[in-house]
């Protein structure tokens, strides 16, 4: 007899496969698409058997266990390449799909989102001098930083001046979210509710974004935002942010997923979480010799080699003062990390880096580094227990 716990055989492949479906579709109603997924699975079991009862060469099924595997690993390539492998990779699931949707992980294609595609689009006009400065305070933001040239002018077209006044509560926890903001100028402090306190853990300082995680993911806002001085914001509404952030981010999550699941930091991760980071990262490119970190400077993020190398390079010292001379400490190569030293211990830049030929970096910011990289804090402090090391083999005696 079944125990009373003992867990029925395929409980975990349906639920699993259940999950994959909803990180990459990310329905807004989660009750109302478990319906229609599990529709699908029972269907295509049905139609399974059906199929089981006639004979199905050998052939056949190796092609379309090809077929999913191009479907589940897509490679990263350029935009072209990209819709035509999405293209090819959305057919590739549907085909299969088509008999075995129990275990097919479909690819989602935005494309087809009629949803998405009957928005209105949302045009505030602004004066020249409006879009000189909107357009440098979004330089910078990394959700923007994979979209289309004609997505980001239609990001632009939509956003929306706010000015602020100190004490301004421009978010609060709990509430729905109604916009996502960029920051012109402004202080603002971020408070999340500990033990039914208010604890402030962190700030922006005159740059940055906030605003996009009940945006994103459907849920109450985390963390109230609060004004410290006259402050300008850019604000992006709900459906926009949905029709071309969130549309995007489904391509994104395709394009990346492989390659965030290989880099060995981010392992001990689940995958809800690898694909958050996912979510929020943006991609830089570096001409070889192209400088991304100055030593000494303030730090605001952390990077991923996706293509190409990068050399760290410290200046030596004499007397305590920096003399200038630059002396290459270490290299990093696809799947390695570079500068998560200085967010760690709040410090400015260790160490200058530079691209080693063209070089191609995820970035992640400041406040997602603090919120989604905190698994990965043992890690990362161990690796920095060796950095010492090794300055101490190459300067001698270091403070
Ligand atoms: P959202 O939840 O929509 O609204 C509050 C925003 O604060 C949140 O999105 C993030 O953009 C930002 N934020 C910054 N730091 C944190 C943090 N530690 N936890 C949660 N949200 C944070």
């Amino acid at each position: 007899m079944m125990s009373k716990f003992e867990i029925p055989e395929g409980l975990k492949e349906l639920l699993q496969g259940y999950t994959v479906e909803v990180l990459r579709r990310r329905p807004t109603n989660l009750a109302e698409f478990a319906v229609q997924h599990f529709t699908q699975v029972l269907e295509s079991q049905r139609n399974e058997q059906a199929a089981e009862s006639q004979t199905t060469g050998p052939a056949e099924e190796e092609e379309e266990e090809d077929a999913f595997e191009t479907a589940s690993n897509p490679s990263i390539s350029d935009d072209d390449e990209d819709e035509e492998e999405e293209r090819s990779i959305v057919k590739a699931s549907a085909d299969r799909c088509s008999r075995r949707v129990a275990v097919c992980a479909e690819a989602y294609n935005p494309d087809e989102d009629e949803d998405n595609d009957t928005e209105p689009q949302v045009v505030h006009p602004k004066t020249d001098e409006q879009r000189k400065r909107l357009q440098d305070a979004c330089k910078d933001i990394l959700i923007f930083k994979t979209l289309a040239k004609e997505q980001f002018s239609e990001v632009l077209d939509a956003m929306f001046e706010v000015l602020v006044k100190p004490e301004e509560h421009i978010i609060d926890q709990g509430d729905d979210g109604d916009n996502f903001y960029v920051i012109e100028k402004g202080v603002f402090d971020i408070y999340v509710q500990k033990d039914g306190a208010n604890i402030c853990v962190g700030k922006y300082n005159n740059k940055g974004s906030f605003g996009e995680l009940a945006l994103m993911y459907n849920t109450p806002r985390a963390a109230t935002i609060v004004a410290k001085q006259d402050g300008a914001l850019w604000a992006l509404d709900r459906a926009t942010f949905h029709r071309l952030i969130v549309k995007n981010n489904a391509k994104k999550r395709r394009m990346y997923e492989a390659f965030i699941e290989c880099v060995p930091l981010l392992k001990s991760l689940e995958l809800s979480e690898r694909m958050k980071i996912v979510d929020v990262l943006g991609v830089r490119t570096f001409n070889d010799g192209e400088r991304i970190i100055t030593q000494g400077d303030k730090a605001d993020c952390f990077f991923i080699v996706e293509s190409g190398e990068v050399k760290i390079m410290i200046k030596s010292k004499k007397a305590g003062q920096l003399d200038g001379v630059e002396i290459e400490v270490a290299r990093c190569s696809r799947g390695q990390y570079f500068g998560e030293l200085a967010l760690v211990t709040n410090k400015p830049r260790a160490a200058s880096v530079y691209a080693v030929g063209d070089t191609k970096c995820l970035v992640i910011d400041i406040q997602a580094f603090e919120r989604l990289l905190g698994p990965c804090m043992d890690i990362m402090k161990r690796n920095i227990s060796q950095y010492k090391d090794q300055l101490m083999a190459l300067f001698g005696d270091i403070e």
